[in-house]
């Protein structure tokens, strides 16, 4: 969507997605109001993802860092890929660990970010190209629940990666299906990198996991109402952003974390070309899902795609797990 003025000086015009539009109204209208997470990240989400990882409630992202460190290393030296494509990739901070060790192993390197924060994304390749004077960095803005097509063919010995436990904000189902298709694009002597965050356990309370969504500062309450900023703007919307209240909990049936947006007082909201939403007093909006993963959980999702686990790394508190897979028929381990 863009905002002009015309040259006799009229209001601004504004270009409204169609397609966002029907998804939000869709949304909106379930039993269970819910937006797609993915409306979270305009370039102020994807600013205010990057102040919580920050927070000292936020442990995944550290975690996650430590584990990189430790692991990567050895990995890439055994297996040398050559492409790293990775999924939700933000601002590819972590991702650094494995472009700094596929540059030791010698350069000549593919990395294809793919994001749907266009801007935040171009940012970062320019970024990433500066520092990586070696590097080819071919960015993708694409909605990975979607076909989407690679700026150019990925070499022999790619990783596709989706760190920071992204795979948890899909649901079951749409997880399911983005794992089979990157397992389909997979080629022998190809792997998958996947970050997930654990479901509590005997040293991650549940009062640990609720935690890192209820942060102090109030830097994920903000993240939260950052999509109705989204909403407003992009569909000319007029959500009254501080009618809503953030709530964040952990679901032990569903093993998942949920967020929502939950209504302050009666909230009426017109959305051009979608009608009118009502949310009652006390009725919310739910805007994320962060489903959180034990190993068994894994070995399913990955066995229903037609991947095994190649390797696992946890750290030693289990708050966190690595996980490297392959092709079930992949028997190619050469590295040359
Ligand atoms: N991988 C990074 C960022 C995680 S935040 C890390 O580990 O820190 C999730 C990222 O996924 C954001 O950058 C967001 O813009 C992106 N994202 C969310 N939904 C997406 C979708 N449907 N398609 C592509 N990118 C998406
Ligand atoms: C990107 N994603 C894995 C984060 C998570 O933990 O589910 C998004 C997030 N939402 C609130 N805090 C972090």
């Amino acid at each position: 969507m863009s905002e002009a003025t015309d040259h006799l000086g009229a209001a601004p015009t504004i270009h409204v997605d169609e397609g966002m539009l029907r998804d939000v109204v869709e949304g909106l209208c379930r039993p269970q109001k819910e937006l797609s997470p993915k409306y979270l990240y305009d370039t102020r989400g994807s600013e205010l993802f990057e102040e919580i990882t920050r927070t000292d409630e936020y442990y995944p992202t550290r975690v996650e860092q430590a584990l990189l460190e430790r692991v990567i290393p050895g990995w890439v030296a055994e297996l040398r890929p050559r492409g790293f494509v990775e999924l939700g990739a933000g601002s590819a901070r972590k991702s650094r660990v494995v472009l700094d060790a596929m540059e030791s192993e010698g350069g000549g390197n593919t990395y294809m970010p793919v994001d749907v924060s266009g801007d935040f994304l171009q940012e970062v390749a320019t970024a990433l190209r500066d520092e990586y004077p070696e590097l080819t960095v071919e960015p993708a803005v694409a909605d990975m629940t979607c076909e989407f097509d690679l700026p150019v063919h990925p070499p022999n010995r790619t990783w596709y990666a989706l760190l920071g436990s992204t795979i948890g904000n899909f649901e079951e189902a749409q997880a399911a299906s983005l794992l089979r298709r990157i397992a389909v694009q997979m080629k022998p002597g190809d792997r998958f990198l996947l970050g997930a965050d654990r479901t509590p356990g005997e040293y991650k309370s549940r009062e640990r996991l609720e935690l890192a969504y209820n942060d102090r500062a109030g830097v994920t309450a903000q993240f939260t109402h950052n999509v109705l900023r989204v909403l407003n703007r992009e569909l000319d919307a007029d959500f009254d952003v501080d009618g809503f209240e953030h709530n964040a909990f952990y679901d032990p049936v569903e093993e998942r974390i949920e967020i929502h947006l939950v209504a302050r007082s009666d909230q009426v909201a017109t959305i051009p070309g979608g009608g009118t939403i009502h949310v009652a007093e006390g009725e919310s909006i739910r805007t994320e899902l962060s489903h959180k993963y034990d190993r068994t959980r894994i070995c399913r999702m990955f066995d229903e795609a037609g991947l095994v686990i190649d390797r696992w790394a946890e750290d030693d508190e289990g708050f966190y797990a690595l996980v490297l897979g392959r092709k079930k028929d992949d028997t190619d381990v050469e590295t040359d």
